[in-house]
């Protein structure tokens, strides 16, 4: 009796004579969701999201009356719910573009930012022989995104990723495999350095540099998303610089040199870190939002010079 009264659902859990929604009102509904969210660019996240489900973004363009398919609503309602607690479209499909290059992410690992992209540039504008056999170390490497797009350009050069978080090393190691530079990287659990063998004539770093106090204080998509291991950077954010500073000397290959990520306003007191321990400031890089993000240092002695 109870059966014959109860509505007929899928195995989805959506009633069977729910009519079926169209690309164009399933994005309304989803972009309803989300702005009412507050997150910040509602429709372009339902459009990524309803793509992601099954609707190419051709096909949201060229049939927005078309049906959604019954699965990828189901999905995609899933998805705009997970957005709408301000989980990032990135985390919610496990992957985010970094030079154009695919990198899977997990919980475990830093979402790579388009601002890191900055060291990258800068590394490639000292390397004037993009064939030589170069060594790279990226400390902290978290999805391997620093190590691997380099490696995607230098096509001689071999790197060392390193972080302090096993599962991280893990997520990198598969990037690399999946990128299909996995012969030419290595992974190695290490606290800023500990243990490694240099000399390397590139070494990239984007530590943890928020002040602990200010994480709190982030948008949800990074204070409740980021692994709180690659955001703390101690009571005034500089906590790492001070571990890297007395270390890199000893890594690094005459002439080469050493790039670092710093966090707005962090450029001054990371410089004077790095100088205090013996390194030469070659200069401090904007990003493409014009904040002081990447300081080049450099051995200071002259028979560093090559
Ligand atoms: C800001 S994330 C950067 C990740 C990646 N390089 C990127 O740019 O997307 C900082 C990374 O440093 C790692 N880390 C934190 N403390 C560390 C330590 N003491 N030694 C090595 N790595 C550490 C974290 O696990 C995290 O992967």
């Amino acid at each position: 009796m109870l059966e014959a009264m109860a509505p007929k659902t899928s195995k989805l859990g959506t009633s069977k004579r729910a009519r079926p929604l169209s690309v164009a009102r399933a994005l309304d509904e989803g972009t309803r969701t989300l702005a009412a969210a507050g997150v910040e660019e509602p429709r372009r996240d339902a459009v990524a999201l309803l793509a992601a489900a099954g609707v190419p973004r051709e096909k949201q363009i060229g049939r927005p009356g078309g049906p959604v398919e019954r699965g990828g609503l189901a999905a995609y309602r899933g998805m705009v719910a997970r957005r709408a607690r301000r989980e990032p479209v990135s985390r919610i499909l496990g992957q985010r573009e970094f030079w154009s290059l695919p990198f899977n992410l997990t919980p475990d690992t830093l979402d790579p930012r388009p601002d890191s992209e900055t060291l990258v540039e800068a590394a490639l504008t000292l390397c004037s022989d993009r064939a030589a056999p170069l060594s790279i170390l990226d400390l902290g490497t978290g999805t391997g995104c620093l190590l691997l797009a380099l490696l995607s350009e230098l096509p001689q050069a071999t790197g060392v990723g390193a972080d302090i978080s096993p599962a991280a090393l893990r997520v990198a190691q598969a990037n690399a495999q999946a990128l299909g530079f996995s012969h030419r990287a290595r992974f190695a659990a290490s606290d800023w350095g500990d243990g490694l063998k240099g000399p390397f004539n590139l070494i990239l770093a984007n530590p943890p540099y928020i002040a602990d106090g200010d994480i709190g204080r982030l948008e949800p998509e990074v204070a409740f998303y980021e692994p709180r291991e690659a955001l703390a950077g101690g009571p005034d954010g500089l906590e790492a610089y001070r571990c890297l500073a007395p270390r890199l000397g000893a890594l690094l290959a005459p002439g080469g040199h050493v790039l670092l990520e710093v966090g707005a306003g962090q450029a001054a007191e990371v410089a004077g870190l790095l100088a205090e321990k013996g390194l030469k400031i070659r200069g401090i890089l904007r990003d493409l939002g014009g904040v002081e993000r990447c300081i080049i240092a450099s051995l200071a002695t002259m028979f560093a010079e090559s």
